[in-house]
């Protein structure tokens, strides 16, 4: 699908579906709406409001045919004013497009937000554009049935000048966000079966946009990441670490976004039980959310060298599985003693962290779906966010919010490191069920020296069983636009 905007009235754009809007409770739009409503002889304010008592409730969307045209107009409910934000925008667009009749092929669409509401045209349109392309969004790949919808184009109609600059730049920064995210729900998606370290690698080479160096079993052992590599041993895929870099002429800044990237995760010798194995393929999100990012930083450009590293493997049961009892020197040269073999992510990312330091980063983010301790905490409405620099936190806890992705700071009190202490080695990697997501948090902590450092878990938001606010079950691709947003305001 295409979406674009135009500099032209809402009415003078050919469309098969025309979107407009109402705030709950409004009996006389004003706006583009009222203009839309006199142009039809009031149809919308006598008729909609009137008579069918289309409320405008956050959501609704009331289908009005245009007889001697056979073109339709969408009534969109904003809800109550006081309410409406951002999200609500791209929320409300992804509903419409998926609601969308099958036939319409070009919709027109209102600049929500940036009438009444007093919204930023840039922020709204890249809302819009957001939602329009998510909304288009389901994976449908292996079913004989696509359900993807007909729309071709998605235009947004804005006749005012300094609106509609602001929000071309919106438009194109949506649809590089979008595509981003969609992509990385197609990663996350797609079974374990076709995708594994070695596919996942060459799915990096191809698509990150950037510089992307691969290296093998042999050349991870050679840099001393045996803490991955035991993680790897059990299964019959090799493991690859996989190193992507964006570098600008001139960069103000040098950060490392790590992904976990356990492309299944069947517990390993402490196998899951079958319900917690089931979408175990998910466990690649973050390494998803750190090649797709890549991609978008390689076309937005901004002026931060930014590294994107993985250490992709399977955590798999067999006779050559790391086990219980095992103690593995990791990269730092720090001794870890496996209490569970299903704690692997952590013990992955130790390397992987230790990799990122290396390359002297002024700050490293790391993105795991790590723990089921974080998703029973959270649930599926945040993910968690710990570190060591507070300041940082809090500033991507507020990028994260204007890009629309919600996070909540865990505690990483000394005490949830109590529990690792091990009668042989340096470390467990776990010790237990209580505040498990802080205790995991102090476990990759201790493979980070002294640089600036934030931990994103999203165990719970990253994969969904039930349709979020935009329609999405499956992978979400959460922290893509996160990520993204935090980098861009970083330059
Ligand atoms: N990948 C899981 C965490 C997870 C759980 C992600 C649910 C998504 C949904 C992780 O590797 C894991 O198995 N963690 C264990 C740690 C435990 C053994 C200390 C957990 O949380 O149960
Ligand atoms: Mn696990
Ligand atoms: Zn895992």
């Amino acid at each position: 699908m295409l979406v674009k905007i135009e500099q032209k009235s809402i009415l003078d754009i050919e469309a098969d579906v025309i979107i407009v809007n109402l705030f709950e409770g409004v009996k006389y739009p004003g706006g583009v709406t009222g203009i839309v409503d006199k142009k039809f002889n009031n149809v919308i304010s006598d008729f909609v409001i009137n008579k069918e008592k289309f409320e405008g409730k956050f959501g609704d969307i009331y289908k009005l045919p245009i007889l001697e045209s056979g073109k339709k107009i969408y009534i969109a409910g904003l809800g109550d004013q006081e309410k409406f934000n951002y999200t609500k925008i791209r929320d409300l667009t992804a509903k419409i497009v998926r609601n969308t009749d099958g036939s319409a092929k070009k919709v027109v669409s209102i600049l929500h937000g940036a009438g009444i509401a007093g919204l930023c045209p840039r922020r709204c349109a890249q809302m819009i554009t957001e939602g329009a392309i998510s909304g288009t969004y389901s994976f449908d790949k292996y079913k004989s049935q696509k359900t993807k919808t007909q729309i071709e184009e998605f235009i947004i109609a804005e006749i005012d000048g300094q609106k509609y600059e602001k929000a071309l730049k919106g438009v194109n920064d949506g649809i590089i966000v979008a595509r981003a995210v969609n992509n990385a729900r197609d990663l996350i998606n797609e079974s374990s079966q076709y995708l594994y370290p070695e596919t996942l690698a060459k799915y990096a080479e191809e698509n990150s946009g950037v510089k992307t160096t691969v290296y093998n079993k042999e050349e991870i052992k050679k840099m001393g990441m045996n803490a991955f590599l035991a993680v790897g041993q059990g299964s019959v895929h090799e493991p690859k670490f996989i190193h992507m870099e964006y570098k600008p002429q001139n960069p103000i800044k040098k950060i490392a976004i790590v992904g976990k990237g356990i492309t299944f995760d069947a517990g390993g010798l402490d196998l899951k039980p079958p319900a917690s194995m089931l979408t175990m393929r998910d466990d690649m999100s973050g390494a998803a959310a750190v090649i797709c990012t890549m991609k978008a930083i390689s076309e937005l450009k901004p002026d931060i060298e930014v590294h994107g590293i993985i250490a992709a493997c399977e955590n798999m049961p067999s006779g050559s599985a790391y086990k219980p009892g095992d103690v593995i020197t990791a990269k730092t040269g720090r001794t870890i003693e496996i209490d569970n073999t299903d704690a692997e992510g952590r013990v992955t990312l130790a390397d992987a962290l230790a990799y990122a330091e290396d390359l002297q980063v002024d700050e490293i983010i790391d993105i795991a779906t790590l723990t089921g301790a974080c998703m029973v905490a959270l649930g599926t409405v945040a993910s968690g966010i710990m570190g060591n620099d507070d300041t940082e936190i809090k500033k991507f806890i507020a990028a994260a919010e204007k890009a629309g992705e919600r996070f909540w700071q865990l505690p990483m009190f000394e005490e949830y490191g109590e529990t690792l202490k091990s009668d042989i080695a340096d470390t467990k990697n776990t010790g237990g069920r209580m505040g498990g997501a802080s205790a995991a948090g102090i476990f990759l902590s201790s493979f980070i020296k002294n640089t600036p450092w934030i931990h994103l878990d999203i165990a719970g938001t990253a994969f969904l069983e039930k349709a979020d606010s935009e329609g999405i079950k499956g992978a979400t691709a959460i922290g893509v636009r996160s990520l993204i947003k935090y980098i861009s305001e970083l330059n």
